[in-house]
This record gives C-alpha cells, structure tokens and sequence, in this order.
C-alpha cells in the first residue's frame, strides 16, 4: 500500500490542479479558443509577404462548378488575409486564343489541356490529386493549381496556402532563396475513401463526443443553422478527407423516414461545396421496425426491393450521397443473426441498391457477443471480427467495404493491428481509426493519436511471406487495396467534433483530426512531418513554440499510456461506466470480453495457440510466429498475448510488476513535466490559448497522479510484491 502521507500528498496535487483545470475546461473562455483550428491565414510578416507578393494577383477559374468557385473563393481569402491583398477573380470557360497576363490558374488537368496541351505533370493526376506548377502560359508566368477532378483542384489551393502559411516565419523556409518560379509539387491521395464518421444522436447528444453538442441535429430534427457543418466540410476538405458519415452507427431508423431524408438533404447542400460526400448510418432492420413490412430478412425480395425504393429516393434528394454505414448484430444492435444469414447477405442487399447510384456500404467489422462467458479461458472478443468474416472473403459485393478498427478489441491506448486486415484477400476493406479520445483521455489529457496509427499501418503482416527483409503487406497497403489490387477502400476516422467554438472540446486535440486527414491522404508522412505542419498552422512558426508544442505532442501517447494501461494489458479505465477514470476491476467477470485475467498468480490474456484462447492463429504465418513466442514477443504488447507471473522478466530486465510501478510513476512525472514545458511557451502564443491549456496541462498532472496511486495500489494488491524503489508497498517511504 502507498504510505499515508503519500496519499495525502498525492491527493492534494490532484485535488488542486482538478479544481483549477475543471473550471478553466467550463469557462466561457475555454468554449471561445480555437475555432479557425489550422485555418488561421496570420498575416505574414513582412519578409514572407515580399515573397508572396510575386504571386499573380489574378486568378482565373477553368470552370465555373461549384467546387472550384470554392476554391477561388478560399484561394482569395487566404492570400487576403495573409498578404493583405485582394484576387482580380475571372471565371470563364477560357478560350486558348484569349488567355493573357499572369495568373493563377484553377482548372482540372482536363480544362488545362484546352489551354496547353503541353503542360502535363510527371505522372497522370488521377482520382483527387493535385499538382501545383509555376509555369509560362502564353508568355505569362502563371500558377498553376491543377487536379484530376474539382476536388483536386480544391486540396490543391489548401496545400498552396498551407505552404504559404508555413513559410511566413523564417526559420521554417529560407525565405532569401524561396523561388516561386520552381514550384512543382505533385500529390495523389493513397486511397480514394477518406472519410469521418460522427456518432451523433438525432436528440443532439454525440456518443463518445467530447466537444459539445451536434453541429447537425438539436431535438430530434436537423438544425435549422447549419453554418458550423459547412465550416466543419471546410476543416475536412482542408485536410482531403471526402466523406461524412453524419448519424451514430447505432442508428436510429427514423434516419430515413422521408421527411427526414429531406432535412438530411440541407446538410448534403452545406457540404457540397467543399467535396464532401455525405452518408448515413443505417439500421438493418429499418424495413420493419419503420418501413411497414413483417421482416428485414435479407434474403426476402420484398427487403431488397425496399432498400432499392429507399436509395432511389435518397438519390433524388442528395444525388452525391456516398452511401450506408452499417453496425449489426454488435452490442445489442439486430442483425442478419436473426434470420440465420450472414454479414454478406446483409450488405450485398444493400449495396445492390446503391450500386446504379454509384454509392457503397461500409460494413463494420466491430461484430462481437457481448455475453461472453468469462469463466471460459478458451473465449476470447479479440477472435470475433476474424471468426465471422474471414470465412466470407471474396463473398461481398464490389461496392462493399468491411471497415475493421485498428485492432482487435475496441480503441485501446495499445493494441497490435487487427489480423482481419490480412485475412481479406478478396473483399475491399477499410481501418476505423478513433479521432475522439474515448478511451485516451477524453480530450482531456494530451495524447496525440498519430504515433500509435502509424504504427498499425507501418505493421507488416507477411501475407505473401517471401523474404524475411522485403514488407509484402503493411496494413496501409491492405487497407488501400494496393496489395491485393481491390476497387477501393481506404481510411474511416470516428471524429465527434461538436458545438463547442474548439470544435472537440481541447484545441490540442484538434491535431489528431489533422493527423488523420494527413494519414489517409498519405500514410507514409512521418508523426514528426505532421505535427510540425499542425503547429506551425495553428500556433505560427516561433522555433521555441514548435519546438516545445511538437515535443510534448509527440510524447504525449507513451505518457499517457504509461500512467493508464502499460504493457498492452488493455483498458484499465472502468468500461462499465465513463471509459475514462481508472477501474482495473471492472473488465473482468463480465461478458464484455476486455479481461486482462489479472489475479494473484499473474496478469496478461493467453492468447497462444499452444495453451491460449488461439487468437494468434488468426494471423499470417511469420506474424504468428512472432507473437506466440514468448521470447519474441514485445514487451509493449506481452500482457495482450500471454498470462505471466508478476515476477516475470522483459526484455528491459524489469519484471513485470516493476514496469508497472516504475512507468506509473515516470508517467505521472511527466505529465507534471506538460505543465512547465507549457510554461516556457508563455509570451509566445496568444495569452487566451495560453491559458486555457495551461488548465488543461494541470487537470491531466492531477488526474495522472490519480491513475498513478490507483492502478499501483491495485497491482500492489494482486501481487503483494512491493515497489523496488519504495514507493508502494508496507513499507512505502513517501
Ligand atoms: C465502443 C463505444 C461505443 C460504440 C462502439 C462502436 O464500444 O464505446 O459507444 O458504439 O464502440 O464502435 O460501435
């Protein structure tokens, strides 16, 4: 047990910095911070602005669509409010024979060959690429901003300007050398899907939402003011994501009565301008419980011809729909189950009503008995999404996408890549990655997300197993269809921005939404790329601001796990309740199936093939091989694996229990750390920023500490086996 005195002291500094940070998170000022998020366009200084100032001042639109008339539109704005300088806008269809003077020039590479046949990228835009060129047309210097479709054209501006923005401080670019004449970038999305998906309610709450209310319903209606969902379309195409999935995935089937698909149209017209799809969730037994029939049997024609009378009318209303999200026989939800058929009749029925409109269904992998018996060592919820659509590789139709979390279980702080990523060879698939903090914090704590993605799609799961040296399957390339050449697939973030002026209820939080645009455009960028992009953009480019903001983001995963669930043991946070506060005790002896088996002899799930649940078997062969042995396995993910003694020894020469100790501590110690790192920065950025993450800074230093004295008093209890260093135990000293 910690010593009375260390409680005491422990308390004091949670209790006091929880009391600072929870007034500063309700403060007014706190709802007020961050709204632009990296959208800011600061005036540049005037170094940058002589650069800059080279630009044409004359933009000339190809086309007049929609799309592109929001590019110009954001191209002048930006340069508006960095250079201080207003565009000379021509929008016309333009003739080759009249084209004259500088410009900057905003067309598809379709609409640039009428203008010059000559100019063309050094590989073929496809899809929503871009390519940005500093080229002479007609005699005139011209800007170039090119795509292969309006939408490229669009990120094409939001990459221009970003650059831009970047560039403004000298110590981010060699301003003195900065040459507009050589500008020449071209840039393909990795995958076409890059979509977000909201849990929002119809009643305005957002499940696992920590930013505020919905920005697209109040009261069980669309909001009449939908200006927040057209900046939020603006936030995502900013960062090329092109579709959004608006309603929970637990679904309310009055989502599709007629009048509401008609309301859900207003959202779809806000967000068209921007590129963004919009689709819905949807509830599989939606033909009965609200479209009048005796069943929503799959295989029963009157079900498909149901889904094909509502896609047709959703396609009158919303012709650009993407499609269906659909979460079935999962924690309660019905599904195919019901009538003994599969997933695949499920959404086959559905794709093949989406399919004449070009709209496709995104099938959730997160299938799983929630009423597992946890007295059964054999049972394991990390088989489920294997077990049930495995066996239906190759079964679904074109138009579908399995979407499949990171991993196994269910958005922990660390888990390793799910094995159905290379358990499906002949069906598109797509990874489900968590923006919102459920399980990390809340949005509350720091803990940038990137890392710990990267290091699911950098995995290389050794589908064709030729050489020990060669990657043949990295989950990036799985999930983009690349390795096994599908039509599609891609990258799905579960986002939850919300009401609050911040939109996710921390503006730090805000660079995991960035992240993940990022990712999904281009999964090779590098953590270190794309946190110092998002801090310079959000906070300018002061050397000592980027420094310290991008340090602390990037330690900020390892933090927070080390204090919360070390050694891939899974949450330790209460999963009955918040999903949030420490409650080790509250996975077990329930059917949820997120146990870490923890008792007086040891903690950890075997997972082996050899005397475990077989989960390990699910992977490919070399994978296998590095799991199942306890001698290679990493210490990282030890515990999800395998059930060792609290003695047992890792790789670091700690044992078990003194990882956890030692992390415990050192997480909480850092944590502090966030506080006086935070502090240097003060003068630096905005005071209002300032200030208001500060609190936050201190709210999570109380709240490791908290979760520091719970998790070590509660191995201490399990195990009886003191803290080396004294710190916990009989014979604590502090
Ligand atoms: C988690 C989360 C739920 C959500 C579910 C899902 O379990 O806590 O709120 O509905 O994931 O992804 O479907």
């Amino acid at each position: 047990m910690p010593s009375i005195g260390s409680i005491h002291r422990a308390l004091r500094f949670a209790i006091v910095a929880t009391l600072i940070g929870a007034a500063a998170l309700t403060s007014p000022l706190a709802a007020e911070t961050g709204a632009e998020a990296w959208l800011r366009y600061s005036k540049l200084n005037p170094r940058a602005a002589e650069v800059y100032r080279r630009l044409p001042d004359r933009v000339v639109l190809l086309d007049d669509s929609l799309v592109l008339k929001t590019a110009q539109q954001e191209l002048s704005r930006g340069l508006e409010q960095m250079l201080g300088r207003a565009l000379q806008v021509e929008s016309s269809s333009v003739k080759r024979s009249s084209f004259a003077g500088k410009a900057i020039v905003l067309g598809t590479m379709k609409d640039l060959h009428v203008l010059s046949s000559t100019l063309r990228p050094p590989h073929e835009l496809s899809g929503d690429g871009y390519w940005l060129k500093s080229a002479k047309i007609h005699g005139s210097e011209c800007l170039i901003v090119a795509g292969g479709t309006d939408r490229g054209v669009l990120y094409g501006v939001f990459a221009l300007l970003s650059n831009i923005s970047r560039a403004e401080r000298p110590a981010a670019v060699d301003l003195a050398t900065l040459d507009l004449a050589t500008m020449d970038e071209e840039q393909q999305p990795y995958a076409a899907v890059r979509w977000v998906n909201q849990w929002d309610n119809l009643d305005g709450r957002i499940e696992r939402g920590y930013g505020g209310p919905s920005i697209f319903f109040a009261e069980g209606k669309v909001r009449s003011d939908l200006i927040r969902a057209g900046r939020y379309a603006r936030l995502l195409a900013s960062i090329g994501i092109n579709g959004c999935t608006i309603n929970n995935v637990n679904a309310a089937p009055g989502i599709l009565e007629d009048s509401f698909i008609e309301q859900v149209g207003r959202i779809a017209e806000v967000f068209r301008p921007w590129g963004v799809q919009l689709s819905l969730s949807v509830d599989l037994s939606s033909p009965k419980v609200m479209g009048g029939l005796d069943t929503f049997d799959p295989l029963d024609p009157r079900v498909a011809e149901w889904w094909r009378k509502k896609a047709d009318e959703i396609y009158r209303r919303i012709p650009d729909f993407g499609g269906f999200v659909v979460k079935a026989d999962s924690e309660g939800r019905l599904g195919p189950s019901t009538y003994g058929r599969t997933p695949a009749d499920a959404a086959n029925v559905i794709a093949r009503a989406l399919k004449p409109h070009g709209g496709v269904v995104f099938y959730r992998a997160f299938v799983y008995n929630h009423h597992l018996d946890w007295h059964d060592l054999k049972n394991d919820r990390a088989k489920a999404a294997y077990d049930n659509f495995h066996p239906l590789d190759g079964a679904f139709d074109d138009n579908v996408i399995i979407q499949i979390k990171n991993g196994p279980i269910d958005f922990q702080v660390r888990e390793p890549a799910s094995p159905l990523f290379a358990g499906l060879r002949r069906t598109n698939e797509a990874i489900e990655l968590q923006i919102t903090q459920e399980y990390t914090g809340q949005q509350r704590h720091l803990c940038f997300l990137v890392p710990m993605w990267k290091e699911v799609m950098d995995f290389d799961m050794r589908v064709h197993d030729i050489r020990a040296d060669a990657p043949d399957g990295p989950v990036k390339d799985l999930v983009a269809g690349r390795v096994f050449h599908r039509p599609t697939g891609g990258f799905v973030g579960v986002a939850n921005l919300g009401m609050d002026a911040n939109w996710m209820g921390s503006p730090l939080a805000m660079a995991n939404l960035y992240g993940f645009g990022r990712l999904a455009w281009d999964p090779n960028l590098s953590a270190e790329k794309i946190i110092d992009e998002w801090t310079r953009l959000t906070f300018g480019g002061d050397p000592l601001v980027v420094k310290t903001i991008t340090a602390m983001q990037l330690s900020s995963w390892h933090v927070y796990e080390s204090y919360t669930g070390p050694l891939g043991v899974g949450t330790l946070t209460n999963i009955v309740g918040n999903h949030y506060d420490p409650g080790p005790q509250s996975s077990e002896e329930n059917g949820w199936g997120q146990w870490h088996r923890a008792d007086h002899q040891g903690i950890g799930m075997d997972r082996t093939v050899a005397t475990g649940t077989g989960y390990i078997g699910q992977y490919p062969p070399e994978v296998q091989t590095l799991y199942e042995s306890l001698a290679k396995c990493p210490d990282e993910l030890l515990l999800f694996f395998h059930h060792v003694p609290y003695g047992y020894v890792l790789h670091s020469g700690k044992t078990v229990v003194q990882h956890v100790y030692d992390s415990h501590y050192e997480g909480a110690d850092q944590a502090r750390g966030f506080v006086s790192q935070w502090k240097g920065i003060e003068g630096h950025i905005d005071e209002e920023r300032y200030r208001d993450i500060l609190a936050r800074f201190q709210y999570q230093a109380g709240q490791a500490v908290v979760w520091r004295d719970a998790i070590c008093k509660w191995i201490y209890g399990l195990s009886g086996i003191q803290d080396e260093k004294g710190r916990v135990g009989i014979n604590s000293r502090k």
